[in-house]
């Protein structure tokens, strides 16, 4: 039997599927890999016929595919495999058609990518079981976010569960595409350099920054009921966080790394109202400018009346409680409207207690700072002797690069063309399992409930700057502070 894939995108005329899916199938297409998919068919409630659909994908694509990516006889072979029907997610009659089409040359592997609200998970899985949509071998993508609490991702866990069992589930996190992200597991247990000082006897304190540039663009009604930490924390910086800190898998199989990511969350220090306030510091951007352009703030913004209340930052004091943690804080930290758009993990070592050089102790610490975006670099910060003649000897900064030369790093691909390909080839390594991403929701409900409870303040920052002053006393009380 062939191994094709059709594939079915829900909100396929949507904001993620225009700028994030169809570019990034084009690009699989571009280079070859796109083999197995038979067909891609779009759905949504426009009415409108596949002809059409085409053509605004066609001016979708020269706006989000890079000018030198563009290939006219590309184009002309993905087109071809595109096709709309129009299907209202919760109108159970509508499926008919799609699994019509389906039935009609369909391929015997059926993938359905639901990119809408995650309220509506449930109903599309039962109307496409109602409507003989789903067959053994079918299998389904949900978007993030899950829920909006443990309670509510739950409920659609169980009732995406009643239709695709969990090896036909794949959950998304695009942050597990991003090459320096999969890059940290290459360079944590292939390196035995590395290795042995992973842990609470060799390393300071961990960062992990999240900084974007962008507000909340024209997703203002979305954002304002669900804010920061529940956009980026809950899913992005704590699957990040818990390939920094798992053990080492007992082999690359999806189900050993997962294994080892959640138990990691399972150890997270709960946060109460009583630290609260030395944990965590939400905050607001005010109007400002960014790289030298004239912002407005977010309630301007967003025009949602409970707005005040919602954190486009967050910074956080993580505790991983387990043997190779304890006591070695995990500050945590992302944002709308800074300085510049970056995502960086560094691990910073202990410092030496005792100096022989001419340098204060505190200058002598070495990190490891691994840049997730927009550069994809990893570099050692270790020191040497500082050139020249002098009695003292002094030493000063130097960064290893561990990085690929540019010029041989060959092609480069984006994280939804990683994932796409992935989920059409039926891998899970780079999807969340149901009870990682459900343990992260625990995690992130004590810090709600915390923040309610102890009436945390939603601190303004101007536009432009890493955040509120708060987020550096949260650090600097510990006698530390941010890598910048
Ligand atoms: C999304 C969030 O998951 O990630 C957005 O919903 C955020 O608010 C985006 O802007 C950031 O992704 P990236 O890949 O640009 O860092």
């Amino acid at each position: 039997m062939s191994d094709k894939v059709d594939l079915v995108i829900f909100g396929g005329t949507g904001d993620l599927s225009t700028r994030k899916l169809l570019p990034a199938l084009y690009q699989l297409h571009r280079h070859g890999l796109a083999e197995r998919l038979q067909r891609i068919i779009a759905t949504g409630r426009r009415d409108m016929d596949s002809e059409t659909f085409r053509s605004e994908a066609h001016a979708n694509l020269q706006e989000f595919v890079a000018p030198q990516d563009w290939d006219t006889a590309v184009w002309e072979s993905y087109c071809h495999n595109l096709h709309y029907v129009r299907v209202d997610a919760s109108d159970g009659g509508d499926y008919e058609r799609l699994t019509g089409l389906l039935d009609a040359d369909g391929a015997p592997i059926r993938l359905f990518y639901l990119a809408t609200l995650p309220a509506l998970y449930g109903t599309i899985c039962s109307h496409l079981q109602q409507a003989g949509a789903v067959q053994a071998q079918s299998r389904v993508v949900l978007e993030k976010p899950l829920g909006h609490d443990l309670a509510s991702c739950h409920e659609i866990n169980l009732q995406v569960a009643s239709v695709f069992s969990e090896e036909n589930t794949f959950r998304i996190d695009h942050y597990l595409g991003k090459e320096t992200v999969q890059n940290v597991m290459a360079v944590r247990f292939g390196n035995p350099l590395l290795h042995p000082v992973w842990n609470n006897t060799f390393v300071d304190n961990v960062q992990i920054t999240v900084a974007e540039e962008i507000g909340v663009e024209g997703r203002g009604g979305y954002y304002a009921k669900t804010g920061a930490l529940r956009d980026m924390v809950q899913n992005h910086l704590l699957q990040v966080l818990s390939l920094v800190a798992m053990e080492p898998p007992t082999s690359l199989d999806p189900t050993d790394i997962r294994d080892e990511k959640v138990k990691v969350l399972r150890c997270l220090e709960p946060i109460t109202a009583d630290n609260a306030r030395e944990r965590t510091v939400r905050g607001r951007y005010d109007a400002g400018a960014v790289r030298g352009e004239a912002v407005k703030g977010f309630l301007e913004e967003a025009e949602y009346k409970d707005a005040g209340a919602t954190e486009t930052f967050v910074a956080l004091k993580a505790s991983i409680n387990n043997w190779r943690w304890a006591g070695v804080p995990f500050y945590l930290r992302t944002g709308k409207r800074l300085s510049r758009r970056y995502s960086e993990i560094v691990i910073e070592f202990k410092k030496l207690s005792f100096s022989l050089f001419a340098n204060d102790p505190n200058e002598l610490t070495n990190k490891l700072v691994i840049r997730i975006q927009p550069e994809e670099t990893i570099s050692l910060h270790t020191l040497n002797k500082k050139p020249g003649l002098t009695r003292k000897l002094r030493l000063q900064p130097v960064e290893l690069h561990l990085t690929e030369d540019p010029a041989q790093k060959g092609v480069s691909y984006d994280a939804y063309e990683r994932l796409l390909l992935d989920a059409i080839n039926g891998d899970q390594t780079l999807f969340m399992r149901r009870d990682e991403v459900e343990t992260a929701w625990r995690w992130i409900d004590s810090i709600i409930a915390a923040w309610e409870e102890a009436g945390t303040p939603v601190k303004p920052y101007n536009s432009g700057t890493m955040g509120p002053g708060a987020a550096t006393a949260l650090v600097a009380v510990d006698g530390r502070s941010w890598y910048e």
